[in-house]
């Protein structure tokens, strides 16, 4: 089954804020864990959803984040602003990428572009992107009692090299962000593709996820998805990867090795089919990930 990630998806995990950004707030007997961070502009939005779910915003405990983009960890510092003693969590890395200056400029310029869409959300409140300090750097096998069960952490690169999953295994659920790529409702036989820093990473995370066998699975951004829907989704991602790969080569190919060439024939081949999804992606964002995909597969080439 496929839902929507948005309100109540079970007893104990709640998609707040916005379908195309949902943080999920996981309900644990003993601590309450808010894993992805949005973007900022959707902070408020993000505020109001955690008073709503667990009645206090100071309840809760945990904010871990899945990897350091602008539109995972965005609201991190606002929420950090408004709840003191929230813990935020993640990849030892993401802690350095929020150390540099050069990245927090950029990730507030890129949301920014964002502003007018957000407006009535934001209003004048400051939501700005700052540096804030990893409370938990979690690395490969950590784990967190929430109470009943426990949240375990797998390191899971390849969209980039701070991408790290969530698993509760008491439950059986997943929240692995982008990192296996997300669903792509059109076809369901061509999941969005999303590597970025290492195709044989991402290969083998989606190989080691899989062999988690979640029953459920929380994405980074749109969809939750249950029963069959999981074990169809790894093998379409993982087939699609590999086909994917033979694509960005076809369009290298075309374009004579010119990367140049080659993105703006691709966007020119592929970028409409995409708009029509349920998660249309922003035309410069698609730009930006496919010149980065067809420059590793100029590199494996070589
Ligand atoms: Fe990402």
């Amino acid at each position: 089954m496929i839902q929507k990630s948005e309100g109540r998806i079970n007893d104990f995990i709640t998609a707040i804020g916005k379908m195309m950004y949902p943080p999920y707030i996981v309900q644990g007997g003993k601590k309450n864990l808010m894993i992805e961070a949005g973007v900022n502009l959707v902070g408020p939005m993000y505020l109001r959803d955690i008073k709503d779910t667990l009645g206090d915003i100071n309840r809760l405990d945990y904010l871990f984040v899945t990897h350091s983009h602008f539109d995972h960890l965005g609201s991190a510092p606002y929420l950090k602003r408004q709840i003191p003693t929230l813990k935020f969590g993640g990849s030892p890395i993401v802690g350095d990428v929020l150390a540099k200056e050069s990245v927090i400029n950029r990730m507030n310029q890129m949301s920014e572009h964002q502003r007018d869409a957000y407006k009535d959300i934001v209003g004048d409140e400051d939501v700005s992107i700052e540096t804030i300090p990893l409370d938990c750097p979690l690395t490969e096998g950590d784990k967190v009692d929430l109470g009943d069960f426990t949240c375990e952490v797998y390191e899971s690169p390849g969209h980039t090299r701070d991408a790290t999953s969530y698993f509760l295994p008491e439950k059986e659920i997943l929240f692995p962000g982008e990192s296996i790529g997300l669903p792509y409702i059109r076809d369901e036989k061509k999941p969005y593709v999303i590597f970025l820093t290492s195709y044989e990473d991402y290969l083998n995370t989606i190989k080691k996820l899989s062999a988690l066998k979640p029953k459920m699975i929380c994405f980074g951004h749109g969809f939750v998805l249950t029963e069959d829907d999981v074990d169809i989704y790894f093998e379409n991602s993982y087939q699609n990867t590999i086909d994917y790969k033979k694509l960005l080569e076809d369009y290298l190919d075309k374009a004579n090795g010119d990367i140049k060439e080659a993105v703006s024939i691709m966007v020119d081949g592929e970028y409409g089919s995409i708009l029509d999804g349920e998660i249309p992606q922003e035309k410069n964002a698609y730009i930006a990930n496919i010149t980065v995909q067809l420059n590793l597969a100029a590199k494996m080439r070589a």
